[in-house]
């Protein structure tokens, strides 16, 4: 990742996919990284620690990854700054609990259309987040220099493993997951030609600050606790320096073929139906 430049969003939080991820793209050695939230109390200590360990350039801004003109902003620092944009990491996204009874259609269809800051919760910033990324990502990405002589840049949006099988949240989160999904294969291709790649990655269960209420209280129960380490292979949840370990690949030369692909790091959960302990035990 020799003189990369990237934007990363959702950076903030202590123990999630978006801090982790830094550090997995920092020991590949690109030339800067921007680490990006729209909470920044951890932001600072983060790009200091970066560039102390590493060696990186790491700064740290404050962005709303759904805000048009901060998507914008962070990407026109980088391009003054370094005069490149090599990767895009549209992290940043939310959940929601509410389960299907307490979610009216109304809410569900304009949640998927606009409007969705009406009911406090924007689970639509899921998808704009990573519509915002690839329109304005990629416009840098396509710009040279003597420096970057043919437009180049890999995008690498977080979907989940809810975008393609119930079970994983719910299905407003399901539904704006599987949109981004689509997103990044429609943006490949809406990109073709320009050497520019966009890919999705999607995480089954990892211990971040989004699941950490849901995994606290599965903790509580033992019945729920022994069916909750079956859902993946590996008997275990995941952490996020392995969904960074991935997006980190994705986001270097050394993934430059692999375009337009929803990649799951989920221990194995999605390749099984539900467990069926006779089957697996012979
Ligand atoms: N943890 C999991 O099991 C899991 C599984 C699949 C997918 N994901 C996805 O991974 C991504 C990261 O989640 P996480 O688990 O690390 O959660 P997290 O809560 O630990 O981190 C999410 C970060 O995103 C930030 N954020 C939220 N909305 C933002 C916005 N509009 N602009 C900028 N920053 C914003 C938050 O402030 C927070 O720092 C999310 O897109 C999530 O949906 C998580």
């Amino acid at each position: 990742m020799e003189n990369f430049v990237g934007i990363i969003t959702g950076c903030n939080s202590l123990t999630g996919i978006g801090r982790a991820t830094a550090y997995s793209i920092a020991k590949k050695n690109p030339k800067a990284i921007y680490v990006t939230d729209i909470s920044d109390s951890n932001l600072a200590t983060l790009a200091e620690d970066i560039t102390k360990t590493t060696g990186v350039e790491c700064i740290a801004k404050l962005v709303n990854a759904s805000c048009d003109e901060d998507v914008k902003g962070v990407i026109d620092d980088a391009m003054k700054k370094y005069g490149r944009l090599d990767f895009y990491f549209a992290n940043a996204g939310i959940g929601n609990a509410k389960s299907m009874a307490e979610q009216t259609k109304e809410e569900f269809l304009e949640m998927m259309t606009n409007n969705a800051w009406r009911y406090g919760y924007l689970l639509l910033s899921n998808i704009e987040i990573v519509f915002a990324a690839v329109k304005y990502a990629s416009a840098a990405m396509e710009q040279t220099s003597s420096q970057k002589p043919k437009p180049s840049g890999s995008i690498v949006a977080t979907s989940s493993i809810a975008s393609a099988r119930s079970g994983a949240g719910s299905m407003s989160y399901a539904a704006s997951k599987a949109a981004v999904v689509n997103i990044c294969q429609t943006g490949a291709w809406r990109l073709h030609g320009k050497n520019i790649r966009v890919n999705a990655v999607c995480p089954g269960v990892i211990e971040t600050e989004m699941t950490k209420p849901l995994l606290e209280a599965i903790a509580k129960d033992p019945r729920k606790q022994r069916l909750a380490m079956l859902h993946s292979a590996l008997e275990r949840y995941g952490k996020p320096e392995e969904v960074g370990a991935l997006v980190a690949f994705l986001v270097s030369r050394d993934a430059s073929f692999i375009n337009g692909q929803a990649m799951t790091v989920d221990g194995g959960s999605t390749a099984a139906l539900p467990y069926l302990p006779c089957f697996v035990d012979n």
